[in-house]
Parts: structure tokens; C-alpha cells; sequence
């Protein structure tokens, strides 16, 4: 699943956004069971931007918080079995002819409006940021809120969405702690590659799976050596098949072992800040349980030159 998020103003979040958009997407993707791969591009801007964006395609002159441009025309919102036949016969005009996958549409968020929305309704930035992308997910799938029922209907779907991954009103969240179902997929691989580790000599066999920006899946086992010295962990054998493929941005890894903790060594984590930005995703087997940091929580000021 190709997840594009472009980064359109110098104002900054304060908490890892990319991990929330990448979240609710595919959380919304698989509540609504779509039954393909789908792709969507993210973009994240300020008033003044949004506030053009919505004049030139929506004819309103203000800003605004989120816009939503769905690629599809459902018969009925949120069903993809009525529209089956149409997207099959229809097939160049809605898969991307590189990847497959269909193309769902294009989100815009106001930075600003986040910050001004969560300080109005008292709640944190993350829930407001969540919130905005699941509605705009519903809208990629065809709801609206033209209607008091159709709003009802959209924003109790949208409550699920956001109450599935555990991001509530209440609570003032800084980081999805919560296992998503895109983690689960990773992890799963994760564990098939671990069964390939060569590790004869410390018995410590580690998987790691490494998700690339356009969905891509790649995976790799530790390999020692009787030098020892000699040995490639895991995780970067994972980074290195990618890279060598001409792969090159990563936004998430799983790391697992069958005993102890999979926690990446020092070597580990600053090759994957070589690829990986601080907001990428690391998911670290500890005990039988998964953790969930992200890079820049593994790695602070990595070195770069
Ligand atoms: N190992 C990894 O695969 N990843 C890490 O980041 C930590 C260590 C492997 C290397 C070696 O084969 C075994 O674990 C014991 O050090």
C-alpha cells in the first residue's frame, strides 16, 4: 500500500504525524473492507495554501481544515462490490499502471487548523490530526454530510475508525502505542524470515521486515560468521537487500527473536537513520510482546554529514 505524504509548509508537528496518517488510513482501508491494494497521496499545508486550494477546485474563499478528493464515484458510499464490474472494465483509469494499486483519491490538512481545532475542542493535536484523516478517508469512500443521517452515519464510522486504534477525545495521546494492522502484517513477515537466520554460534536468531514508502516488503535474517566479527544482523540485512535494489525510503521495521530482545544494535540503527527519517516506525519483539518507537526515539541526534 503506497502511502505518499508530502510536506507542503515550514510549520512543524509536535508528535510523529506521519505515524497517524499512515495508521488511520489503513485502519479506515481495512474497516470499510476494500478488497484491493490502494494508494493515496497526503498533503500536509498551512491556511494560506488550503485557503487557494479550496477557492480554485471548490469555488469557497477561506481556509479551511482538511479537503478530500476521492479518485472513485460510488453507487453506494463505502461498498466496492457495486462498483466491482465498473473498476474491472475500467482498469487503466483507476490503477496506478506501475504498482496495481487504486488510486483512492488526495488528502490536504491545514497544519494550522490542527493546532487551532485541538486548543478550540480541548483535546490533543494527535486526536485532531486523526480525526480530520479519518473524515477525509470516509469521503474518499464516498460518504457525506449533506444530511443529519448521512453525517450520523459518516461520523459514528469515523468513531470507529479512531476508537480501533485507541485514539480517544480523552485521552491526550502523543504516539500510537497500539499494534496496527499494518504493524501485524510486518511483524508476520518478520517471523517467516527469522526460520532463514544463520546464527549457529550465539543461537540468537533475529527476522526483520522492512516496509518501504510505496508498500514494498523486504525481509532479512542475522548472518554470522565463525570470524564472528564477520556477522550482518537482521535488520540490515533487510536494508541492505532493499537498498540494493534501488529502494531507498523506509518508513517502517519489524525486528523479532525468539528469546530476549530484538532491540537493533548501535550499527543497526544508524544505518537505518541513513534511510529512515525519525518518524519511521520501529516495531521491537521484547519478551514475546511488541514495542512500538519510532527511529527518533531509538536514535537520537544519529550522525549525518
Ligand atoms: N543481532 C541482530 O540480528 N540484530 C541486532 O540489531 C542485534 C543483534 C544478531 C547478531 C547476532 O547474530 C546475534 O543477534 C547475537 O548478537
Amino acid at each position: 500500500m503506497g502511502i505518499y505524504i508530502e510536506y507542503n509548509t515550514d510549520k512543524k508537528f509536535d508528535f510523529n504525524y506521519e505515524d497517524v496518517i499512515r495508521s488511520v488510513i489503513i485502519e479506515a482501508i481495512d474497516y470499510v473492507k476494500c478488497p484491493y491494494k490502494a494508494e493515496l497521496n497526503v498533503t500536509i499545508t498551512d491556511n494560506e495554501e488550503i485557503h487557494e486550494i479550496n477557492k480554485q477546485y471548490r469555488d469557497v474563499d477561506s481556509a479551511t481544515d482538511v479537503l478530500s478528493f476521492p479518485g472513485l464515484n460510488y453507487v453506494e458510499p463505502g461498498d466496492f462490490k457495486s462498483i466491482k464490474k465498473f473498476l474491472e472494465e475500467n482498469h487503466e483509469d483507476y490503477f496506478n499502471p506501475e504498482t496495481d494499486e487504486l488510486m483512492l483519491g488526495d488528502i490536504v490538512v491545514s497544519i494550522e487548523k490542527v493546532y487551532e481545532q485541538a486548543d478550540k475542542y480541548g483535546h490533543s493535536p494527535l486526536r485532531e490530526l486523526a480525526f480530520l484523516v479519518a473524515h477525509s478517508m470516509m469521503h474518499l469512500f464516498g460518504y457525506d454530510h449533506m444530511t443529519e443521517p448521512e453525517a450520523k452515519e459518516m461520523e459514528g464510522k469515523q468513531e470507529d475508525v479512531l476508537a480501533r486504534l485507541d485514539i480517544t477525545r480523552d485521552k491526550d495521546i502523543k504516539m500510537i502505542t497500539k499494534v496496527t494492522k499494518e504493524d501485524e502484517a510486518l511483524i508476520k513477515e518478520a517471523k517467516k524470515a527469522m526460520k532463514f537466520s544463520y546464527s549457529p554460534y550465539s543461537k540468537f536468531p533475529v527476522g526483520a521486515a522492512l516496509l518501504t514508502e510505496d508498500g514494498k516488503i523486504f525481509t532479512g535474517a542475522n548472518i554470522e560468521n565463525a570470524s564472528y566479527g564477520a556477522t550482518n544482523c537482521a535488520e540490515r540485512t533487510a536494508i541492505f537487500k532493499a537498498v540494493s535494489t534501488g529502494e531507498k525510503k523506509f518508513v517502517k521495521i519489524a525486528v523479532v527473536s525468539k528469546k530476549g530482545a530484538a532491540y537493533p544494535c548501535g550499527i543497526c540503527r544508524q544505518v537505518m537513520s541513513e534511510f529512515m527519517n525519525e518518524n519511521a516506525i520501529c516495531l521491537v519483539e521484547v519478551d514475546k510482546e511488541i514495542k512500538r518507537y519510532s527511529l527518533g526515539d531509538l536514535l537520537a541526534f544519529s550522525f549525518k554529514l
